[in-house]
């Protein structure tokens, strides 16, 4: 068998930007995307797709309706298929054994239990979605349990590394494609086929074979290792604070260190994005289940030091303003978790919001692309505010920037938007109440200019 139909269970920022780029690179296969969503299917299937990704557009412009589907009919999309990624959502359990820390599989599962129930032919399922360690092992036991006679499955762990903003870039110049299998034959045998889909563009010394636990906690433990940077850099900058030091320049010369590395050493407002947060809870629930009570502190102090630094950029920018902000207005700019993306899932930007808007403060908010009811869906959250209609009073959207700092005491970086890098600071000054404030929570702006114009400019990492 060689695979020509792929059908992806999940539209969403995994789903969506990887399936493109397969259809994209293997025009011989049929590829299907599905999801409960009648909303995020039809946005898939319009001129506005329902995520911003750079560069996305255009693949889905020219594969869509050629060999790349998207579909609401989840159980022929799985009936005709050879293969079967699982792409759902894994949040934070919210209720239940594993409250706030363990992964909540409830949308894996009930994947598992369609393709069980409907399939009528063998089918390789990828587990796509970020899931604790031995999820695979669950889904083949649905699936055994509950499958018609003389089906077959195999259960592959594919885990996905993209990064949004880069999602395409990251999909078609992949470091590597990670794939466990089970050890047996059978294993082997999916875990070829799958690398055939791959090997259409990715060199095959950059595919990984492993076993399906390893697999599995690799990707946990990449995004915490990648947290873990963040979270190194951060706790420099609050010594650099303390001392003079500048975090930019201890950055600068441990990347240089070849052991080290350069990347993932921007000290900001804290790290944000629906994984890191959500794979270190799992991880930190997972060892304590093992009873593994040292390495579970190890890596939660690893998300402590995030709230830390997230609290202490917000106390800042009060502190700055004479210890009040009640009833000032203070200019976001930026509210997504990263630039490049309109996804906004644990952006610093909402613990910085949630705690100026609990000081009293007035917000004006700008972001080149996320949406303004996303905004007021994260800041009417019952996590956030008891009181939404008192939010909704107290903050306004704006599309450009220049209006979004019209009378404010200050502005307040989030994201680090090119565009913000470029902005006629001049002409904000003017228009600000003075003194005027900039808190550079991205370390994107010149501080040396600002500081001439007249700004009073905070930053992280530097006195
Ligand atoms: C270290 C720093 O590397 C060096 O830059 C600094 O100037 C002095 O301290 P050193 O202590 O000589 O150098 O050796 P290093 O190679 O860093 O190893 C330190 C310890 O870590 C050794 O016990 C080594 O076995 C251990 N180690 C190193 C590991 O257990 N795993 C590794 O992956 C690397
Ligand atoms: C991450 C992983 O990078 C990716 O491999 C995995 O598949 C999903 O999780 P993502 O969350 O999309 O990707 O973005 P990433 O670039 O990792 O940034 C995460 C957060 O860390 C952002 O809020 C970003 O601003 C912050 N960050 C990143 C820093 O604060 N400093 C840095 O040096 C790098
Ligand atoms: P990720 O960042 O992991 O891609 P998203 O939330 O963006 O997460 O996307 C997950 C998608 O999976 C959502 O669009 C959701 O509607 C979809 N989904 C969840 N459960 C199912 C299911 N059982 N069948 C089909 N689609 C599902």
């Amino acid at each position: 068998m060689a695979v020509t139909k792929i059908c992806c269970i999940g539209a969403g920022y995994v789903g969506g930007p990887t399936c493109s780029v397969i259809a994209m690179q293997c025009p011989h296969i049929k590829v299907t995307v599905v999801d409960i969503s009648v909303h995020r299917i039809s946005q898939w299937n319009s001129e506005k797709l329902p995520i911003y990704e750079p560069g996305l557009d255009d693949i889905v412009r020219k594969r869509r309706n050629v060999n790349l589907f998207f579909s609401t009919n989840i159980e022929e999309a799985i009936q005709e298929a050879d293969l079967i990624f699982i792409s759902v959502n894994t949040p934070t359990k919210t209720f239940g054994v594993g409250k706030g820390r363990a992964a909540d599989l409830t949308y894996v599962e009930n994947c598992a239990r369609t393709i069980a129930q409907v399939s009528t032919s063998d089918k390789i399922v990828v587990e796509k979605s970020t899931v604790p360690v031995r999820a695979a092992e669950s889904i083949l036991k649905i699936l055994s349990a509950n499958h018609k006679p003389n089906v077959k499955f195999q259960v592959l762990s594919n885990p996905e590394f993209l990064s949004e903003g880069v999602a395409v870039e990251n999909l078609l110049n992949a470091d590597r494609v990670l794939i466990g299998h089970e050890e047996t034959a059978d294993g082997l045998w999916a875990f070829k086929e799958l690398s055939k889909v791959y090997l259409n563009w990715i060199p095959e010394e950059k595919i990984l074979r492993t076993n399906t636990w390893s697999s599995e906690l690799t990707k946990l433990a990449a995004n915490a290792f990648l947290a873990q940077r963040i979270s190194s850099i951060n706790s420099m900058s609050v010594i650099c604070e303390a001392t003079g030091a500048d975090v930019s320049e201890v950055a600068k010369g441990i990347g240089l260190d070849s052991r080290i590395g350069p990347k993932f050493l921007q000290a900001s407002v804290g790290f944000g994005g629906s994984c890191f947060q959500k794979d270190l809870l799992n991880l930190v629930y997972i060892c304590e289940c093992l009873n593994l009570p040292q390495v579970a502190v190890y890596w939660q102090q690893v998300l402590d030091m995030n709230v830390y630094q997230k609290s202490r950029f917000s106390n800042k920018v009060i502190e700055s303003l004479f210890n009040t902000v009640t009833g000032k207005k203070i200019t976001m700019f930026g509210f997504a978790f990263k630039k490049d993306t309109g996804d906004t899932r644990e952006s610093p930007a909402i613990h910085v919001a949630k705690t100026l808007l609990d000081e009293g403060a007035k917000l004006n908010i700008y972001d080149p692309k996320v949406e303004p009811e996303q905004i007021q869906k994260d800041l009417t959250h019952p996590y956030v505010t008891d009181n939404p209609e008192n939010v909704i009073r107290s903050i306004e959207i704006h599309n450009n920037p220049y209006t979004a700092a019209d009378s404010t005491h200050a502005i307040v970086i989030c994201t680090e938007w090119d565009e913000f890098v470029n902005l006629d600071y001049e002409k904000i000054y003017k228009r600000m109440i003075k003194p005027a404030f900039i808190f550079d929570g991205r370390k994107i702006l010149n501080h040396e200019i600002l500081a001439t114009i007249g700004f009073q400019v905070h930053t992280i990492g530097k006195r």
